[in-house]
């Protein structure tokens, strides 16, 4: 399967899983089982959803994670904070990124978005260096627009 049949496969399976259901933590708790399935070479794939100046740890699958970041701060809060997906081919290259694994070298970082507000993330990280490309990148903002129209409010 190449990159762009297997997230065409990967969504399906996710707008079928959050078709019946609109909770936003069942719905994440299925979103990251389904990354972590169809995507190779990966060490953690989930959500944080934003607290005031917190991103707090949602769903995901992977080792245990830190359970609260800060918005600016490392690849999930400087996402945040600029408003914008983060593709970050070598993270020991980026200023206040936060190692929760020491295994992860690169890492991949989408806002979520309802309209202009930013309410959480989703974060992939990987044990090779470059792993994400603006392939990835477009996908994994397709699956999250599919999370926010899919899911009610995180509350
Ligand atoms: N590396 C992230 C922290 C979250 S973990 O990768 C799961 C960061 O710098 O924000």
């Amino acid at each position: 399967m190449d990159k762009a049949e297997i997230y065409r496969k990967l969504e399906d399976e996710a707008r079928n899983r959050a078709a019946g259901e609109r909770n936003p933590i069942a719905n994440a708790a299925n979103f990251a089982a389904l990354m972590w399935e169809y995507l190779p070479d990966i060490n953690w794939a989930g959500f944080y959803f934003r607290k005031g100046r917190w991103l707090v740890l949602g769903p995901f699958m992977g080792k245990p994670a830190c359970t609260r970041l800060q918005v600016g701060l490392g690849v999930c809060g400087t996402a945040v904070a600029e408003g914008k997906t983060l593709v970050v081919p070598d993270v020991h290259q980026f200023a206040g990124h936060v190692a929760c694994d020491a295994a992860s070298n690169s890492e991949l970082v989408v806002p979520l978005f309802k309209y202009s507000t930013i309410i959480g993330v989703i974060d992939i990280d990987s044990p090779s260096f470059g792993r994400f490309d603006e392939v990835d990148a477009k996908a994994i903002e397709s699956l999250g627009r599919l999370f926010m129209l899919r899911s009610d409010d995180v509350s």
